[in-house]
């Protein structure tokens, strides 16, 4: 049975949510792979919304059993407010979901070092100490879920950590945030009943995953953020720290790089960024307000307003190539109704040569022209629609456009917040 892996192909905010809650029905387990409290899934089911940031979204559904990798960063304190959260609202948690000890740990000199690198301002991150935990796993100084379940041992790693932060915040000529002094007992004292908490779900996932993936089970590997905020292949420095993109399924969760088959990107009729880093068709602020408000384009997770753009065919194309994207699924094109003109960008123009993948150089990125192709817009409402063939002519060429560009077939497109807000394509499609 095919992995399914479902990735974002811009910079994140595509509705991954939605469709992992759309896909999870069919599924017998969910599974995160990067990332962490930096994401927001939002869902919508009947007048109840669901941000999810560490918990899976396929938890929404009563059938599949759901799992947080280890390539996964977890912050206790996130992960259990969202557990006792979903708990509240009546879904069960025993039996069904297992972190795996392998995760590392945010801790809050996390938090800390990121202010004092500057990340928080010079990339524009979440500030929930994502970028140094990573840091830490590649410096292989990390703290994992397994060290934090043994008192004894997690008091010898925080003794460490307390001295590597005095060190960082002496060389940079700056005190931390609280001091040092006692501050091992403080942490033993907020984390360990934290870590006794959350042992009954912590365990070796990937074995757990292997084995479902050897019975023939169907896994759903759902990531986090965007391609363009992927550590490689994202607007680098402007990224998160993890492999946002689907060979992260892979390293994240122990799944096998060929199980990986079925791989369904997301994109939004429009484009969105938060943080720094280049926007080649950024729109002019005027613009981008409209848009911005039609599409509620706030931060899920930090409530930030959304740099607001039209869509770069350029970008999808590549997101298609990169992840192995067998299939697109469209959302938001509601949110262009009553736009009289809509533009997309087909190409990029750099120093007079037209280039149709991004350039690696992220200085060169934001240096691009677009090349646009303007097409005429819709101003009928679409939530109500649920046929292909009901959606205005406009529309329906857009996203044949859009499919055309892309070379994989657009098999769904969102057009609201709600569950079943959501238009199945007719087959066949990738039209020439
Ligand atoms: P970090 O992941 O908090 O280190 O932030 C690095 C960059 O990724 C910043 O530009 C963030 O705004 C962006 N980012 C991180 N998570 C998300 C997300 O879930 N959606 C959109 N942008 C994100």
């Amino acid at each position: 049975m095919p992995v399914i892996v479902v990735v974002g192909c811009q910079w994140g905010d595509e509705g991954k949510g939605k469709v992992v809650d759309h896909l999870a029905r069919g599924v017998d387990w969910v599974a995160r792979y990067q990332g962490g409290p930096n994401a927001g899934h939002t869902v919508v089911i009947g007048r109840e919304s669901y941000i999810l940031h560490l918990v899976p979204s396929g938890i929404l559904h009563p059938k599949p059993r759901c799992v947080i990798g280890h390539g996964v960063v977890i912050d206790p304190v996130y992960l259990l407010e969202e557990m006792d959260g979903l708990q509240r609202r009546g879904i069960s948690l025993e039996g069904r979901f297992f972190v795996s000890e392998g995760a590392h740990v945010i801790l809050p000199y996390h938090r800390w070092l990121e202010t004092l690198d500057g990340d928080d301002v010079r990339v524009g991150t979440t500030k929930r100490g994502v970028g140094p935990t990573y840091e830490q796993k590649t410096g292989r100084c990390g703290i994992r879920l397994y060290e934090m379940m043994d008192r004894a041992r997690f008091r010898a790693r925080l003794e460490e950590q307390r001295d590597r932060i005095a060190a960082r915040f002496r060389g940079a000529g700056k005190t931390p945030p609280e001091p040092l002094e006692g501050i091992v007992d403080r942490w033993i004292e907020t984390y360990f009943p934290l870590a006794d908490r959350l042992r009954p779900f912590v365990t070796d996932t990937v074995p757990l995953l292997l084995d479902a993936h050897e019975r023939g089970e169907k896994i759903l590997a759902e990531g986090a953020q965007g391609t363009f905020l992927d550590l490689d292949f994202g607007t680098y420095p402007f990224v998160t720290s993890s492999t946002t993109t689907a060979a992260g399924a892979s390293t994240g969760l122990g799944l096998p790089p060929a199980s990986l088959r079925r791989v369904v990107g997301i994109c939004k009729a429009y484009a969105t960024r938060v943080g720094e880093g280049p926007f080649v068709t950024e729109l002019p602020a005027a613009e981008a307000n409209a848009m911005r408000e039609r599409g509620g384009e706030f931060g899920a997770t930090t409530g930030r307003p959304r740099r607001v753009g039209w869509l770069d065919l350029v970008q999808l194309r590549h997101a298609v190539r990169i992840n192995g994207v067998t299939e697109i699924v469209l959302t938001k094109l509601d949110i262009l109704s009553g736009q009289s003109e809509i533009r997309v960008c087909t190409g990029y123009r750099l120093d007079g040569r037209n280039l149709d993948v991004p350039p690696v150089d992220t200085a060169n990125v934001a240096r691009c022209e677009p090349v646009w192709e303007d097409v005429p817009g819709w101003n009928a409402p679409l939530g109500s629609l649920r046929r292909f063939e009901d959606l205005p002519r406009e529309a329906r060429d857009y996203i044949v456009r859009i499919e055309k560009a892309a070379g994989v077939p657009i098999r769904t497109v969102s057009v609201g917040s709600s569950r079943s807000a959501m238009v199945r394509m007719p087959r066949p499609l990738v039209r020439a």
